[in-house]
């Protein structure tokens, strides 16, 4: 089902994307060297816990825990493991879902570890400027696939490509609603964009080609070239006249 928003309910899934805010205000100062990211996970539980909220991801399919921490050449739903700690060089994505009032948000960054190569920080750029690209064409009036090729449209200028076996989705009541919300698509096409619609827009971008592989444990998406990936995450609900996000 979708799920159109509107007040009292605004409101409800704002405060709930707020918590998320405040876990990326901590993660930010947190993500170093020597960090597993079974301890971050830890943390952002905490922190969740604390804002009244809960993780949604915990138990969802059987998912294991709070976050999905994504090094290197995994792309997203990284399981948090006390071996994995982070290194000099390394980039990390960090998505984090959470349940409060009644509503689900969620969000993801893609942040450095140390010094990165300019080939990370480039790669990370396209997919923090897609997305931000993508989540400007969330006003009424526009089409889905106006949000999905200004995605598109970045990652090719960056000379990147963009993950297609996992896509966006509509949010709110559940955790993944309709419509998918795909990073590849021409303008003018699929539904129109109502005020209120919730969707959660997540450009999954590669260095290499653009094909993943599920590792044995059944959740870990990673690349097929085992290049690196970044990706980034925001909940954004659709304006009169702007984009609204609220992660
Ligand atoms: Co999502």
């Amino acid at each position: 089902m979708t799920f159109v928003i509107r007040e009292p309910e605004l409101s409800q899934i704002r405060d709930s994307g707020k918590v998320l805010k405040k876990v990326f205000e901590w993660v930010g100062k947190n993500i170093l060297e020597g960090v597993s990211t079974l301890e971050l996970d830890a943390r952002i539980e905490k922190i969740i816990l604390e804002n009244q909220a809960k993780p949604a991801f915990k138990g969802y399919k059987g998912y294991p825990a709070s976050i999905c921490a994504s090094v290197n050449s995994v792309v997203v739903h990284g399981i948090p493991s006390k071996k994995e700690v982070l290194r000099n060089g390394d980039i990390v994505s960090i998505d984090v879902g959470v349940y409060k009032n009644g509503f689900f948000t969620d969000a993801a960054r893609t942040y450095p570890v140390g010094r990165i190569s300019s080939e990370a920080e480039d790669l990370i750029e396209a997919a923090r400027v897609s997305l931000k690209e993508g989540s400007e064409k969330a006003v009424a009036g526009n089409r889905l696939g106006d949000i999905s090729n200004a995605v598109q449209t970045v990652i090719k200028k960056y000379g990147y490509k963009e993950v297609r076996s996992f896509v966006g989705h509509g949010i709110g009541k559940e955790l993944h609603e309709e419509p998918e919300v795909p990073n590849w698509g021409e303008k003018g096409k699929g539904i129109l964009l109502e005020e209120g619609l919730v969707i959660a827009i997540e450009p999954m971008v590669n260095m290499g080609t653009r094909e993943v592989e599920i590792l044995s444990d059944g959740w870990t998406v990673a690349t097929k070239d085992r290049k690196i990936s970044a990706h980034f995450e925001n909940t954004v609900i659709v304006g009169r006249s702007k984009a609204e996000e609220i992660t």
